[in-house]
């Protein structure tokens, strides 16, 4: 699998993305227990301050009163309190759910000093002087610590909490300052965020690892389909047009498929009709071709000794070449029609350009005797290209004027519509049979009946004149009786068309 392709891309992407999210989520989440086990630890320290300082103010009051049962009085009353007071500390410490601390006693000595007198565990001793003197002068519990070594380093080592240390001031019986220091190491707080690291190692990464796989399935349902396209776009490359990529779903896969279907279609459309025209055109090139050659052949063979048939043969190819002349001047008018890029939007008066055609193609038929009527009211103005018009208005009128017998008689009429203008030809000529009306607009179809006539064309004025009509954006039909005449009507727009 290369880098630079789209599944490597993504893949890559997605083991990042996925690799961010993931550890996002494990991070935030082992903070959270994090800040939920010290806030526990928080919890348990101020519980363990409270039973202390409770126990210690009941004893206090207990001591007192025992001295006093003994009959002492003053400093000496004062001293026996404190020191059973002293004496019973450790004793209240390691009993009615204080035990879970660690205890360590500071009394001030005769200069002020505060010095370590008692502690029940090693772990409860610390150098804390400040807060321990805040707390006397505050006369209030006061809290140093946790400390811990930070949250992170416990995501991947062991936790480490810190230790809650809550300093409590105390006034002995006979006024010495003390503090007790309560100490609470977390050890069961970090116990249970150890405990939980590898379950959430191996969430995240199950998690990462089914985020990786599912991106890697729809990816190979993305390419399959991608790669489907691509088949198409082979196959387009080696010629075949007949294949259709299948069209199931409604993704943007579909309508690509649906587009590229569509853009076949239109290939394949093209490529048989540009086939049938080369089919077509060689084959009228072949049968004036085969003629010439026929009477080659006579001439050379009869040429010399019989001047009629050399004179016939000479007559005969000057005709086939003057018609190959004119099917190669056809297929030219025609490829230079289909080929015409440019259309002119000019207004033109649509009226004057009929005369026009009409009186060039009265010339052309002027021995036959037909009778020629064209538009005399005045001018209709429409908007294209006079140039192709008056070539459309040409080949309607010469097959008026070739299909319809001597004696009768050709009508252009035309009429002013809303936004269009249309137009009228109408002969009185030998008609195009019904079943010939739907073909008569394609390339080289020529009518039976025309055909026997020798006519001479090639079938292709039609169809040149049906692309100039649909360049024009107008609309070209046809009306016909064998025998009584045909009607060809053509609608142009009167306004600039759009591109
Ligand atoms: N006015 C008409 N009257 C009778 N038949 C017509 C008329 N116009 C066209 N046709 C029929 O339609 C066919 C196609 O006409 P089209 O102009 O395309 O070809 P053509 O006149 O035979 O040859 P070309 O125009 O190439 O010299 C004609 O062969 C003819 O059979
Ligand atoms: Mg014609």
């Amino acid at each position: 699998m290369r880098f630079s392709s789209i599944r490597a891309r993504v893949l890559y992407l997605a083991g990042v993305f996925s690799l961010l999210l993931v550890s996002s989520v494990t991070l935030a989440t082992y903070f959270f227990v994090a800040d939920g086990m010290s806030r526990s630890a928080q919890d348990t320290t101020w519980r363990l301050t409270q039973i202390a300082s409770r126990s210690i103010a009941r004893t206090t009051t207990s001591v007192k009163l025992d001295a006093a049962a003994k009959g002492l009085e003053g400093v000496e009353r004062e001293h026996e309190a404190e020191r059973q007071l002293l004496r019973a500390i450790p004793d209240i410490l390691a009993s009615g759910g204080a035990e879970e601390g660690a205890y360590a006693l500071y009394l001030e000595d005769e200069g002020g000093v505060l010095r370590l007198v008692w502690y029940s565990d090693k772990a409860g001793v610390s150098e804390l002087e400040v807060p321990r003197r805040l707390a006397i002068e505050r006369q209030q519990p006061i809290q140093s610590g946790p400390g811990s070594t930070g949250a992170i380093t416990g995501m991947f080592t062991s936790a480490d909490l810190g230790t809650y240390v809550v300093h409590v001031p105390l006034i002995l019986p006979d006024r010495t300052q003390g503090v007790l220091d309560v100490v609470y190491t977390p050890d069961k707080e970090e116990a249970i965020l150890d405990s939980a690291r590898a379950p959430m190692f191996i969430a995240a990464a199950f998690a990462l690892l089914v985020a990786i796989l599912m991106m890697q399935i729809i990816m190979s349902w993305v390419l399959s389909l991608v790669d489907n396209v691509r088949m198409a776009a082979d196959s387009i490359d080696a010629g075949q047009l007949d294949i259709s990529l299948p069209e199931e779903g409604e993704h943007e896969i579909t309508e690509l498929a649906r587009s590229l279907n569509n853009l076949m279609d239109r290939l394949r459309l093209r490529a048989e009709a540009q086939t049938r025209f080369v089919a077509d055109a060689s084959h009228e090139l072949a049968t004036p071709v085969a003629g010439i050659r026929g009477y080659v052949n006579i001439l050379r063979d009869w040429g010399s000794e019989d001047p009629t048939t050399r004179d016939e043969a000479v007559a005969a190819i000057d005709r086939e070449s003057r018609r190959m002349a004119k099917l190669c001047s056809d297929l030219l008018s025609m490829i230079r029609s289909e080929e015409m890029l440019e259309y002119r939007h000019v207004r033109y008066d649509i009226n004057a350009l009929s005369r026009e055609a009409l009186a060039t193609a009265a010339t052309r038929y002027i021995g036959k005797g037909l009778e020629f009527t064209g538009p005399d009211e005045g001018p209709l103005w429409v908007v294209g290209d006079p140039d192709r018009i008056e070539e459309l208005l040409g080949i309607l009128l010469d097959n008026a004027g070739k299909y319809t017998p001597a004696g009768g008689s050709i009508v252009v009429e035309t009429h002013k519509r809303r936004d269009r203008a249309s137009v009228e030809i109408k002969d009185t000529g030998i008609g195009i049979p019904e079943k010939d009306l739907p073909n008569v607009f394609e390339r080289f179809y020529r009518s039976d009946a025309s055909r026997s006539k020798d006519t001479g064309g090639f079938g292709l004025g039609l169809a040149i004149a049906k692309h100039i009509v649909d360049m024009s954006q107008g609309s070209i039909t046809v009306s016909s009786r064998v025998g009584v005449g045909t009607t060809f009507h053509i609608e142009l727009p009167r306004t600039r068309i759009k591109e």
